[in-house]
């Protein structure tokens, strides 16, 4: 019956969305929390007192921005300032005021799953930063990095807001590989990576009073209702973070409060939970200095310079092909 229902399933959020609850034990993907209301709900986490990673390299950028910039242009070198997981773009305007006072002859291409928050940086930087030439694209990661292979002028390749956090080590590494391929000597590599630091302040990152993170993990939910047909009570689950200070990966969870079963129409599936039955959604992996080593070692990248935030909380790495 199984079978017969998967050669059915068209896109590949029905795909991912059927492997994931009818694996042991069930899962969803983090990247399908980014829709119009995931979008918002992400926004004002970055606005949380909790959720100290985003002022945390806001810091970092403001303080370190002339010698990133510096390195960025390389004396002056034209070059395609490429963001990964754009978002709103909060950060990289420090870069981008930076890069034009230096007047630095880049393009900005900006990259993001949501198309949504997309057409919201390109109206703020063209309102804000007229002077910057943008040209944002919508995809995956992976869509996009084939895209780029035709990108020709230098490149400096932005990977901020430890959104590098949601790949477990191995898949980071790939990951980290896919991008090496497409460097070129002269290009350059730039990622934020959240630190190892008191378990609590984690915990608290991804478990504010207030309820956003968990509106944030529950709104998969919504958006399988919305798109799948889908019967879910978001109220049956509860949001559960947990951290592993030794590994330092946290992992966010909705976990089933009853027993019971949800019908998804579109895909003709039916989902049964047990009581306290989990669904895995997201991990946001923390690092240290040998992590980052290692990681970058493996995919065949040089460690440059690296800046911290004035709290000593968040690193940023620049990193070339070895
Ligand atoms: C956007 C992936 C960096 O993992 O910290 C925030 C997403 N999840 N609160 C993170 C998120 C819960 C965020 N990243």
């Amino acid at each position: 019956m199984q079978q017969h229902t998967i050669s059915k399933l068209k896109t590949a959020f029905e795909k991912d969305v059927y492997k994931g609850l009818t694996d042991y034990p069930k899962h969803l993907s983090s990247k399908y929390f980014y829709d119009k209301a995931g979008d918002q709900l992400f926004q004002d986490i970055m606005e949380m007192p909790e959720y100290y990673l985003t002022r945390c390299e806001f810091r970092l950028l403001e303080t370190n921005a002339r010698d990133i910039c510096r390195k960025f242009s390389q004396q002056g070198k034209p070059f395609n300032l490429i963001e990964l997981g754009a978002g709103d773009g909060k950060k990289t305007k420090i870069l981008l005021k930076e890069l034009l006072q230096q007047q630095a002859d880049f393009q900005y291409l900006p990259i993001d799953i949501s198309g949504n928050v997309l057409g919201q940086l390109q109206t703020s930087v063209r309102n804000e930063l007229p002077d910057v030439d943008i040209q944002p694209m919508e995809g995956t990661y992976f869509d996009v990095l084939e895209k780029l292979q035709d990108v020709k002028n230098r490149k400096v390749i932005l990977f901020l807001g430890s959104n590098i956090g949601n790949l477990l080590h191995t898949r980071a590494i790939d990951f980290l590989k896919g991008i090496r391929k497409l460097m070129g000597p002269e290009d350059l590599l730039f990622i934020g990576f959240d630190q190892k630091k008191d378990p609590q302040t984690i915990l608290d990152a991804y478990n504010d009073p207030t309820g956003i993170t968990e509106a944030f993990n529950k709104n998969i939910l919504v958006r399988i209702n919305r798109e799948l047909d889908g019967n879910f009570e978001p109220d049956n689950f509860k949001h559960w973070e947990s951290y592993d200070p030794e590994t330092g990966t946290a992992r966010s969870f909705l976990v089933s409060k009853i027993e019971q079963s949800v019908y998804l129409g579109k895909i003709d599936l039916r989902i049964t939970f047990d009581a306290w039955e989990s669904i895995h959604t997201e991990i946001s992996q923390k690092y240290d200095h040998r992590t980052v080593e290692w990681l970058a070692d493996e995919a065949g990248l040089m460690t440059g310079q690296v800046f911290e935030d004035p709290e000593g909380c968040y690193k940023n790495y620049i990193f070339r092909k070895k």
